[in-house]
């Protein structure tokens, strides 16, 4: 067998990059002002993160997402999507971002070699957007969907993290988009992390959301916009785009994780939702050899669980960092 595989057979080929955990929202469940910022030195230079995506291509990682915190915050963030585009044996580049900036780069992201973009976006409502984000930018947000569309960074995915009071009497109108505008949204249950300000926020389980979702039509079984996670999809008969469900709460999907991640702060994390890490930071200064990089690659996968113990019971303090360190 050629690749990556971790003790339980599963293929790895998916890494996943917090380039940031900047800001320039502060989400109710992300509450980035809670935490102060790691200072500069203390996250990957684009040279570190090119250099452990090479060397990770080599063992046979394919797919990257670049994440944060907000990706497109950081300087110069065009050019490291380009650093990474050019990297033998890497077929596909992709960015979760809050869409603020995506008007502005959304052609640069293109031509640097992007593939595609997934957008956080959990109410169409401006006040609600202010409420939830902190920010007055939901139309810099549509307009940067838009842009994105017309970039040709397809497919744009909409991801809404739903939560009881909050937005859950918007999942009908993020339906209908898959039918009048073609979107591909997913539903995220929402997952009460202890480092995020998540008091009093409710996770809708995904079951619910389907019942609620019958009065728009049956839902029919779709294999899903391109992509690489665990996303369950389903189409309105005669719709351009989808809906996917992703149920991290109700139903988890580790038998078919193919992931690792790196922290803003440079360190492997074999699982979201455990606090294994592998110090891979630690490795990268001028003497290191990529065989080390290469080893400590292999230590996390190896370190990668069969499945992890959260789901259903989420313990809210059993996740150490916030997400927009390890992202998401
Ligand atoms: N629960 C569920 N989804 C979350 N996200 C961020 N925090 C949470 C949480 N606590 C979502 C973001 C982003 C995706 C990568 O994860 O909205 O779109």
């Amino acid at each position: 067998m050629t690749g990556l595989f971790d003790s339980w057979q599963r293929q790895i080929n998916y890494l996943r990059i917090s380039v940031t955990e900047r800001c320039n929202l502060n989400c109710i469940y992300c509450s980035a002002a809670s935490i102060a910022p790691l200072p500069r030195n203390e996250i990957l230079s684009y040279e570190q993160i090119q250099r452990i995506v090479r060397v990770a291509a080599g063992m046979g990682i394919t797919k990257v997402r670049l994440t944060g915190g907000e990706p497109l915050a950081r300087p110069d963030f065009i050019k490291l999507v380009g650093m990474i585009a050019g990297i033998n044996g890497i077929d596909d580049v992709a960015i979760t971002t809050n869409g603020i900036l995506l008007g502005k780069y959304a052609r640069e992201l293109k031509d640097a070699g992007l593939n595609r973009v997934n957008v956080s976006l959990d109410t169409l409502k401006r006040d609600r957007f202010k409420q939830i984000t902190g920010g007055d930018k939901l139309a810099e947000v549509l307009a940067g969907i838009e842009d994105a569309h017309l970039a040709g960074l397809e497919p744009v995915k909409i991801n809404v993290v739903v939560m009881r009071g909050k937005n859950d009497d918007e999942i009908l109108d993020f339906a209908r988009k898959t039918i009048t505008e073609g979107w591909h949204i997913r539903f995220i249950e929402f997952m009460p992390f202890g480092t995020c300000g998540t008091d009093g926020v409710e996770t809708v389980a995904t079951r619910e959301i389907q019942e609620r979702l019958q009065v728009l039509g049956k839902l029919e079984p779709f294999a899903g916009p391109a992509g690489n996670g665990p996303a369950k999809y389903f189409k309105f008969p005669g719709s351009k785009g989808s809906v996917g469900f992703i149920t991290p709460m109700t139903e988890h999907f580790c038998a078919t994780c193919n992931r690792l991640r790196i922290t803003s702060d440079g360190q492997l994390r074999p699982c979201l939702l455990g606090n294994d890490e592998v110090n891979l930071k630690g490795a990268l200064g001028n003497e290191s050899s990529d065989d080390e990089i290469k080893q400590l690659i292999q230590q996390a996968v190896r370190l990668k669980r069969e499945e992890h113990h959260l789901s259903g019971e989420l313990i809210p303090e059993a996740v150490t960092r916030p997400m927009r360190q390890i992202g998401g």
